[in-house]
């Protein structure tokens, strides 16, 4: 922050395993966005390290964490982050085209995708065509449509209305189950911390509580 130094994390000792279905909470400026980055390889702690699926993230070259969040991982960005020249069609088969997936499996994963969201009749629309809530589906499904062994997902639902939110949460929810994909939340969303099986509470960087939920 200017010559000065900000210290949006500190003390933190978490792990997460495969197939969780985990909330980050916290209120604004907590650090949770700067937790999923740093889990996501998009930033690096100054201090104390960071290993995702195995790997040292400070030994991760630009090449390798880059190979890394294209294969392993999706991204819900709080600001979507969509490509705007680009249709919804398009932004949501980015990850694949990557992945030097095939024309025609890559058209039915886009098309799965769009279904699981809801948008199957905007495929031509590009993003200045949307709406907010509309928007946050496109970057939804393109953090999905590879099927991620994690997903990071920073308020998924905050442009999106009840209906929505609770369609699109038991669409994670599934491949969750089906796939024993990893979801992580950066959340203030009720019906998201409805759904969730572990909550970590943030509070001015540091774990205020994690808690397990008995969903049986
Ligand atoms: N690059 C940066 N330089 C300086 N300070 C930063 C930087 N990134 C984040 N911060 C600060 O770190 C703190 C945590 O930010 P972060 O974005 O992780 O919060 P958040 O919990 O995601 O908040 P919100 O709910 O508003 O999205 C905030 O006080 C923020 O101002
Ligand atoms: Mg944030």
């Amino acid at each position: 922050m200017g010559s000065g130094k900000f210290t949006a994390l500190n003390g933190i000792d978490l792990t997460f395993g495969k197939g969780e279905f985990t909330g980050i909470i916290g209120p604004s400026g907590s650090g949770k966005t700067t937790l999923l980055n740093i889990i996501g390889t998009l930033d690096v702690p100054s201090e104390g390290s960071a290993l995702i699926l195995g790997q040292s993230v400070a030994n991760l070259t630009p090449a390798s964490s880059a190979a890394l969040r294209k294969s392993k991982l999706g991204f819900i960005f709080q600001s979507y982050n969509l490509f705007q020249v680009h249709t919804v069609f398009e932004n949501v088969e980015f990850p694949l085209l990557l992945q030097g997936i095939e024309t025609a499996k890559r058209r039915q994963m886009v098309l799965d995708a769009l279904e699981w969201v809801g948008l199957t009749d905007k495929i031509k629309s590009r993003p200045a065509q949307l709406s907010g809530g509309e928007s946050q589906r496109v970057a939804i499904a393109r953090a999905m449509v590879k099927r991620p062994a994690v997903v990071l997902a920073d308020e998924p639902t905050a442009n999106l209305d009840a209906a929505n939110s609770h369609n699109i949460l038991q669409t994670m929810e599934k491949l969750n189950r089906e796939l024993q994909t990893t979801f992580l939340f950066a959340t203030h969303d009720e019906k998201v911390i409805s759904y969730v099986r572990r909550k970590i509470f943030l509070f001015d960087g540091k774990v205020a509580r994690d808690e397990i939920i008995d969903k049986n």
